[in-house]
């Protein structure tokens, strides 16, 4: 469930027309739905806290899917916790007022620098994807008189997600340690005076809408946990990950919240350790769209019809990278028969395709649509490619909506490049 809705013919964000909103900040800009990040958010929470043997878990919402800092707030207020991938990222969940306490840092390529950033705010776990890392890991600590909690991502060996370049848990993907590596690391960190070792964790892909490869992974990590208490060693943690997919209007309804619990309690319930997860995308995709203007339709005489808008595949990149569907949907929709329409924006490349054939209700020049289900892994992949201003950001809750992420001007966009001294005298000033 989401709060875009149609009322009196237009499409609306909670109390806020997107009509309204497009003359207020121009397009395209992405808008947020406060309520469905919070609803989003308590439903996986309850969830899973139905199952008392899951033991109400640390719910690290995984930054990457959108890391706007007004998006944090509004989880972290909830009692989300931060997966996290860079310092960037560590910064972000902080300046948001997530504490350290509360998370997590993964990522295969740490450097020597984010790891130290990390020792030093106290980031309360991270989870070590290598032997090289748990190495670095445990200098750095020596050094900086730390002793982090550590978890050892396992790659388990199942593959899952709903594109070959999002499934994480295969043996030939870049991710974790297997399964008897696993076993070897985590009693090397056990043993580290300068390691904590928390325990082991997991995360096999993400758009997952089958529960069986989730299911097969978490059992191997049961026994994984089973086998290294039966060596005398203690493991209080397991992290399960995130992956949980979401409907994109296209395929049938995704397993919900509380099948994945419902899952989890199956194939870990019982097992005495503090759980932690880390979903993004049904947090956050379903409570985002991406609105856009119709430039113009461009009906070839002999065939195709162009819908060519002003967004582009640098601002949302998904149909471009992994063929993604996305619903889109006309802010105002006119009444007519569905006609079928290469949805495309301005970017100088044949990949700047959204969809071709589609079939949508009669459009026009200057018409808003929306594209669906963009609120995750939408606004954080986009580039300037083209010298394209980065697209606003704006959250709206009830009536009220701010801007949070402005639009940057171009002389702000030319600025960040000064000039080679030696070609100084040919720049002019930004306009
Ligand atoms: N934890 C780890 C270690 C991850 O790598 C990811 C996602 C998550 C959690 C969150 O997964 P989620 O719950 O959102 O499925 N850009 C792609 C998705 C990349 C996902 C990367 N890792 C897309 O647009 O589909």
């Amino acid at each position: 469930m989401n709060h875009f809705d149609y009322k009196d013919d237009a499409l609306w964000c909670e109390g806020v027309s997107l009509t309204a909103l497009a003359e207020a900040v121009g397009t395209p800009f992405y808008v947020y739905s406060s309520a469905t990040l919070e609803r989003h958010y308590r439903v996986f929470r309850e969830a899973l806290d139905h199952f008392p043997r899951l033991g109400g878990p640390l719910i690290a919402y995984a930054v990457k899917a959108n890391s706007n800092l007004s998006v944090l707030a509004t989880l972290g207020r909830l009692g989300a916790g931060a997966d996290t991938v860079s310092e960037g990222e560590i910064r972000r969940a902080l300046a948001a007022g997530i504490p350290a306490a509360r998370i997590v840092y993964s990522g295969v390529g740490k450097t020597a620098a984010e790891l130290a950033f990390a020792l030093k705010v106290g980031v309360d776990q991270i989870n070590v994807e290598s032997e090289p890392e748990l190495a670095l890991l445990s200098t750095l600590a020596g050094e900086h008189g730390a002793r982090p909690g550590v978890v050892i991502r396992v790659n388990p060996d199942v593959g899952a997600g709903g594109h070959a370049k999002i499934s994480t848990g295969t043996r030939e993907s870049k991710f974790g340690v297997s399964l008897a590596e696993a076993e070897r690391l985590y009693a090397l960190a056990a043993g580290d005076r300068h390691i904590k070792a928390l325990g082991v964790g997991c995360h096999i892909g993400s758009q997952i809408t089958d529960m069986a490869p989730l299911s097969r992974a978490f059992g191997l990590m049961r026994g994984l946990v089973e086998r290294l208490r039966g060596k005398g060693l203690s493991i209080e943690r397991l992290d399960l990950g995130g992956g949980l997919g979401v409907p994109y209007f296209n395929q049938p309804d995704p397993p919900t919240p509380a099948d994945f619990a419902a899952m989890a309690d199956a194939a870990v319930g019982g097992l005495n350790v503090e759980l932690a997860f880390e979903p993004g995308r049904v947090i956050a995709a379903n409570a985002g769209v991406l609105v856009a203007r119709v430039i113009h339709v461009h009906q070839r005489p002999e065939g195709r019809r162009f819908l060519v808008l002003d967004a582009a595949m640098n601002d949302l990149i998904r149909p471009a990278m992994y063929d993604a569907y996305h619903d889109i949907r006309p802010v105002a929709p006119r009444s007519g028969p569905l006609e079928p329409y290469d949805v495309v924006g301005p970017v100088c490349e044949t990949g700047d395709t959204f969809t071709r054939d589609r079939l949508l209700p009669p459009l026009e020049s200057g018409d808003l649509v929306a594209f669906m289900s963009a609120g995750a892994y939408g606004a954080v992949m986009s580039s300037e490619y083209n010298t394209r201003p980065l697209i606003p950001e704006v959250l709206v809750k009830g009536d009220d909506w701010a801007v949070v992420r402005p639009r940057p001007s171009y002389q702000a966009m030319l600025s960040r490049e000064p000039a080679a001294p030696w070609l100084s005298s040919s720049f002019t000033a930004a306009t």
